[in-house]
């Protein structure tokens, strides 16, 4: 069942369309990667979900309920993470956090463990008394996933959550949307840093200029994507007998033999493939690995989008 569904959602500012007949569905349980360029309409999608902003047509829901009818009781089963933030001076930590606990109502007795919990799955324990105003930027970012995280959402929609941190910050906060993703909570996060989008989400959507050209499972969207890929051969006996069958295979280009590993550029589809390695066994080779390059979202990326603003 989709938690997270936009219909024909459309929004414009004044004359210029930023987002046209957008049609999302996630999942229960989904880390979905929304990617696009800059200025592709990320965060108006975002920004529309989290009931900040109104469409100009189109509807959108969240668990069912229409964001645009029932903006409240969205807000209760919404974590929404902006991609900038503010945060107040002269406020520590745990006081941060306790008045964004009680805006969303979270009884005096119940915030300190609940408080408690966010600052341990966060990382944060250590920094409960300090100044967040003094936080570095990745901290801030923790800080606000914290407050997220308050009132136990349903849905997060993560708005560049990872923009701006380091490596080691960001293999953190993947682990973390793991761990979220394992409370079974549904994700959305936008980003343009795709190959970590890569290892973090199970389904991704590319979004430009306005409009979805491709969503779905991350391996399926690579694979019909991807029209070349380059493959890898290496076989224990049966050189020659390889050669000729590889030579032979339409679809099998700048074909390359060293010793007893063969590299070719294939424009084979996955059954196709599956095809020439049972051609090459009954051909009397011996297989001893047969792979295809890993292709990277980067590579997806760069073959839907066009580029330019
Ligand atoms: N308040 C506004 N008034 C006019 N145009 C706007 C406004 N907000 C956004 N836009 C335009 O809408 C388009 C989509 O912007 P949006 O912020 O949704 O993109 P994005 O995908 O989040 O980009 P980025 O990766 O840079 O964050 C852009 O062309 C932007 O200039
Ligand atoms: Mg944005």
């Amino acid at each position: 069942m989709a938690i997270v569904e936009t219909r024909s959602l459309t929004k414009r500012y004044n004359t210029f369309t930023a987002l046209k007949d957008l049609n999302l569905q996630i999942e229960v349980g989904d880390v979905f990667g929304f990617i696009g360029p800059n200025g592709a309409g990320k965060t108006t999608t975002i920004r529309i979900l989290s009931t900040l902003l109104a469409p100009t047509a189109g509807a959108a829901f969240i668990d069912g309920i229409d964001v645009t009818k029932q903006p409240y009781e969205i807000k209760k089963i919404l974590g929404y993470m902006p991609d900038s933030f503010g945060v107040y001076d002269g406020m520590r930590l745990r006081e941060y956090l306790d008045f964004f606990g009680a805006a969303y109502k979270i009884p005096a007795k119940k915030r300190k463990t609940i408080i408690d919990d966010v600052l341990a799955l966060t990382d944060l324990n250590s920094k409960a008394d300090d100044f967040v105003s003094a936080f570095s930027r990745g901290m801030k970012q923790r800080c606000c996933l914290a407050k997220t995280l308050l009132h136990d959402p349903k849905v997060l929609l993560l708005d560049e959550p990872a923009s701006g941190l380091d490596p080691r910050a960001r293999i953190e906060m993947r682990e973390l949307l793991k761990t979220l993703q394992g409370m079974g909570k549904t994700i959305l996060i936008s980003s343009h840093i795709l190959s970590e989008l890569g290892d973090m989400c199970n389904k991704i959507g590319i979004i430009e200029h306005g409009t979805l050209l491709a969503a779905g499972d991350f391996r399926e969207i690579l694979n019909t994507l991807q029209q070349e890929r380059e493959v890898r051969i290496e076989v224990l006996e049966g050189e020659d007998a390889a050669m000729k069958i590889l030579e032979a295979t339409p679809g099998v280009t700048s074909l390359e033999r060293s010793g007893s590993e063969f590299n070719f550029v294939s424009q084979l589809d996955r059954i196709a493939l599956a095809n020439l390695n049972t051609a090459l066994v009954t051909g009397g080779v011996k297989v001893l690995s047969f792979s295809q390059e890993e292709g990277t979202l980067e590579d997806v990326f760069l073959h839907v989008t066009k580029g330019g603003l």
